[in-house]
């Protein structure tokens, strides 16, 4: 049977989101927005791009939840960016109120379905779609590891002009400033960067990488990235919905792995059907210990802000 996956938000992420999994033939998409026509508009587009592109992924738009039924993935892109004059807070408080609306609505037509969640800031988020939809934690998870990895391996390859493809990066962490990239585990065909590149040079990538959102954001000027994180979230997606059971970074629930508790943060995952199928812990040194930990200590502070709204 095909499977379903609904794409919440049809903005830039959630669009893009719709049009990688139409075109990898991945599954049917539903894609919902608040926009009324939005939703409908560009999974037409998208729907009438599909004898060219040559798939049979149908692709339909709404601005309800009843065409959601039975998705196998929810992935939720909803929210608004930061616009002048608001505060982080009034950010924060006003995403997780859209946050609880869409994945009430999500987990009541799909109760059995996995929710990847991509939608700033990603880990408190993650917080109120777990809490709100009531789903264990293997299918409740964030999308940032991922990217963040990829835009490490991207500037790995630019330095070093190998390809893209030979290049592995991990990256911890909750998705922020204080995101944890290790490069005694990012490796150029198996042998780790820390051999291959002097330090002021690792650093400088690693800098890059803990920028990367803004950098996009800055050359911009409206709007954030939008390309690189639809295939993150599509990769995630593609190993639930083929069950390939990837190693892949995402934010997970953790309930004492890496010494923390009761956070989703980022950490390397085994992605399958039934969602995260196991958390992995790798051997960390003291100083990234203390980074990871440090990392934690600002998604807590982030989750504390939220209880305020509660
Ligand atoms: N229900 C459904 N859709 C909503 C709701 C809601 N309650 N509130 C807002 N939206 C929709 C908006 O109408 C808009 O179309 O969410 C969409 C967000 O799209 P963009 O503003 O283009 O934002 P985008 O760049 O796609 O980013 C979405 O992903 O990477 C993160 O930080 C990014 O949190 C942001 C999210």
């Amino acid at each position: 049977m095909k499977k379903k996956v609904t794409v919440i938000g049809a903005g830039n992420v959630g669009a893009t989101v719709a049009q990688r999994l139409a075109e990898k033939e991945l599954c049917d998409v539903v894609l919902i927005d608040i926009a009324e026509g939005l939703p409908q508009g560009k999974a037409l587009d998208l729907y009438e791009a599909s004898p060219i592109e040559c798939h049979d992924a149908k692709v339909e738009g709404c601005n309800s939840y009843d065409a959601s039924a039975g998705s196998d993935i929810i992935i939720i892109t909803a929210g608004i960016p930061r616009k002048p004059g608001m505060s982080r807070d009034d950010l924060l408080k006003t995403n997780m109120s859209i946050m609880k609306h869409v994945t009430s609505q999500a987990a009541k037509y799909s109760p059995d379905s996995i929710l990847i969640i991509v939608s700033n800031p990603l880990d408190a988020m993650c917080h109120v779609a777990f809490e709100t939809s009531g789903f264990p934690k293997n299918r409740v998870m964030g999308m940032a590891g991922v990217l963040d990895s990829a835009r490490f391996r991207t500037f790995i390859s630019m330095e070093l002009n190998v390809s893209v493809e030979s290049t592995h990066a991990f990256v911890l962490g909750g998705h922020g400033d204080t995101m944890v990239p290790l490069p005694r585990y990012s490796t150029v065909a198996g042998i780790p960067i820390t051999e291959l590149l002097p330090q002021e040079k690792i650093d400088a990538l690693v800098t890059r990488t803990r920028n990367g959102g803004a950098e996009i954001v800055n050359l911009l000027k409206t709007g954030s990235a939008f390309y690189a994180p639809a295939s993150a979230a599509v990769e995630m997606a593609e190993s639930i919905l083929k069950d390939k059971k990837k190693i892949l970074p995402c934010a997970a629930y953790l309930e004492g792995e890496y010494g923390i508790d009761n956070l989703f943060i980022g950490v390397p995952v085994k992605l399958g059907e039934k969602g995260i199928e196991d958390i992995i812990e790798i051997n960390l040194t003291a100083s990234e210990k203390t980074a990871l930990a440090k990392s934690a200590d600002s998604v807590k502070e982030l989750v504390a802000e939220l209880k305020k709204f509660a």
